[in-house]
């Protein structure tokens, strides 16, 4: 039985977690609290509270694992917090299980182009903010050790869609001047990704966008909500939060992930807010 490592039991740790141990794997997780750790408690698997930027707590969890995936998240922060949490995290996890294939959850905010282009695997990254380059920094560790590398579009799925939670709390805005697309993966669309790229030999570089076939157009998202649940649409006017993923516009390939047979269950925004999301409207977050 393969046994596989889950750092970061969280939205998506938890999803992956769930299939892995589904198709038989022997899975871990770990949260970064011991509250978190005993909330879960009541899954098939033991999740712990163990920091993953904290050397001697990985090194005293350290046992043998055929697989990592490290999918803790700094939940925002500043670059320090990123540094502590990828790139401290990806350090320990890389020294302490030096045998097992570590797959690290990178983010598409890497890509900094503004022109609204396709962007793939091979496209520049020269991200402005300090956050993507300590993110990009993280990547190149795991590379150096033939780790894999998933750039995960912005998540979505039950509970969780910050474009609509914007449109319920009335703080959307479409920006006519600025329009951009906004590139999205379902949550069970990332953790299906995660499970076969560690279900088979790697080969090549092992860097993989997981997003959806539809890049779709800020105001577009708005308007489709504003149709669906008949409310009205967002006022006209420039949006002053500060964007996660900078000043970017691009469209996300994800035809490598395909060509390795993935095939998302929600393949685009309207089809992930019909079967998944809308129906399971209560108990929205706020995060993105
Ligand atoms: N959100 C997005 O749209 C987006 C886009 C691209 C990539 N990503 C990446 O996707 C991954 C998964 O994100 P998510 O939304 O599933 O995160 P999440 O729901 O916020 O969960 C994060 C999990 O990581 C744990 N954690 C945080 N710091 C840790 C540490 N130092 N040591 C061990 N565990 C730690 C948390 O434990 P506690 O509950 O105890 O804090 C929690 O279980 C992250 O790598 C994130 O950067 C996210």
């Amino acid at each position: 039985m393969p046994r596989i490592l889950i750092a970061g039991c969280g939205y998506i740790g938890q999803a992956a977690a769930d299939l892995f141990h589904a198709a038989g794997w022997a899975v871990e997780g770990w949260t970064r609290s011991t509250e978190s750790a005993a909330r879960l408690s009541a899954k098939p698997y033991p999740v712990r509270g163990v920091d993953v930027s904290r050397r001697a707590q990985v090194a005293e969890c350290a046992k043998t694992f055929d697989a990592v995936i490290n999918c803790a998240s700094s939940s925002g922060g500043d670059a320090e917090m990123y540094r502590q949490v990828y790139l401290d995290g990806a350090r320990n996890l890389l020294e302490m299980f030096p045998g097992s294939k570590l797959l690290f959850t990178s983010s598409t905010s890497v890509y900094a182009q503004r022109d609204g282009s396709w962007v793939t695997e091979e496209s520049e990254t020269e991200p402005a903010r300090e956050t993507s380059r300590v993110l990009l920094e993280t990547e190149g560790l795991v590379l150096d050790r033939r780790g894999i590398v998933a750039r995960l579009a912005g998540i979505y799925g039950p509970g969780r869609s910050a474009l609509l939670n914007k449109f319920l709390a009335g703080t959307a805005t479409i920006d006519p001047e600025n329009d951009r697309f906004v590139n999205q993966v379902h949550r069970d669309d990332i953790a299906a990704a995660l499970f076969l790229l560690l279900s088979r030999e790697a080969e090549g570089t092992e860097i993989y966008n997981v997003v959806d076939d539809q890049p779709i157009l800020q105001s577009e998202c708005y308007r489709w909500l504003a149709q669906r649940l008949n409310r009205p649409l967002p006022p006209l006017g420039k949006s002053k939060q500060q964007r996660k993923r900078g000043d970017s516009n691009k469209r996300v390939s994800n035809a490598k992930l395909r060509r390795l047979g993935w095939t998302p269950r929600y393949p685009a925004f309207a089809d992930a807010m019909e079967k998944s999301i809308l129906p399971n409207l209560s108990g929205l977050d706020v995060k993105c």
